[in-house]
């Protein structure tokens, strides 16, 4: 009885990590290889020999010690950077990073799909930033458009539990995942929380520590818990201050 409860167990463990036993395998033997090779050598034989278990379009640089699960359903574009420690957990219906994303050390991205919802997956734009350990889950889906950058510690939440019948524990009780869409050129600051069902209008700003749990107009600055509108942009703001702006350096 023991060992039919152990190797149920093992089965469920393993059907967590990928999609398939012989996936598993596959997927374990090249992290044992080169998941752990540093500097640009670990980062050339990535790119070359990653591409046997995960969709790359172009070039990507992947850092050592970043840990992947059900690779075969993430899709990183040309030019996309995995930091080292970031995480990639990408069951069913998948993790797509857009050409020259950057996804900053401890960032943990899971699609946490194991009640097979149609709709769970994180997908990100292009030339988008995801700060360090910035946490994304992906059950109700999550849709980061382009030019999007977290700050470090932000949450991007796409679930609830449902707790509202007294006599149930909550893990009984189920969840809802309505999804989360971040729309172009938003800016979230540092320790920032998404919760589910919201939609953060493009060229809006999170202000730090601010808890969203409405949708969020384009162009504002929202803040606070829960976060409500702080200003307009680009609305009376000719109280230009007096400090020093440094511009990103666009050639080498
Ligand atoms: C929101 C932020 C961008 C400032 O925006 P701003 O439009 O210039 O706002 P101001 O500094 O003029 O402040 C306007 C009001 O918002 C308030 N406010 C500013 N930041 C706030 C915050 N994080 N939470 C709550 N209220 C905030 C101010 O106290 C002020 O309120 P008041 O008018 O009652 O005095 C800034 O405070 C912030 O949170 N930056 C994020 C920093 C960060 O995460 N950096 C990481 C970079 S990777």
């Amino acid at each position: 009885m023991a060992l039919k409860t152990n190797i149920a167990q093992l089965n469920l463990y393993l059907q967590r990590q990928a999609s398939s036993h012989s996936r598993y395998a596959l997927e374990q033997i090249l992290y044992l290889l080169m998941s752990w090779i540093p500097s640009i050598v670990g980062i050339t034989i990535r790119a070359l020999f990653y591409r046997l278990i995960l969709k790359m379009d172009g070039w990507v640089a992947i850092e050592n010690g970043v840990r992947l699960r059900f690779a075969d359903h993430i899709r990183l574009g040309h030019g996309a950077y995995l930091d080292k420690g970031t995480y990639l957990h990408a069951c069913p219906n998948g993790i797509d990073i857009g050409p020259n994303t950057i996804v900053m050390y401890g960032a943990l991205l899971h699609v946490y799909n194991f009640r097979e919802l149609p709709h769970s997956h994180i997908h990100i734009g292009r030339d988008c930033l995801i700060g360090e350990y910035t946490v994304i889950r992906g059950q109700g889906g999550v849709d980061i458009g382009d030019r999007v950058y977290s700050s470090p510690f932000v949450q991007i939440i796409a679930v609830n539990h449902v707790f509202d019948d007294r006599e149930r524990p909550f893990v009984d009780q189920g969840i809802t995942a309505e999804g989360i869409i971040i729309e172009d050129d938003v800016w979230l600051g540092s320790g920032s929380i998404i919760t589910d069902g919201v939609r953060i209008g493009q060229g809006s700003v999170v202000a730090a520590g601010a808890v969203v749990t409405h949708d969020v107009a384009p162009y504002t600055v929202v803040g606070g818990v829960p976060a409500r509108l702080i200003r307009e942009i680009g609305v009376n703001n000719d109280q230009v201050e007096d400090k020093i702006i440094y511009m990103a350096k666009t050639s080498f």
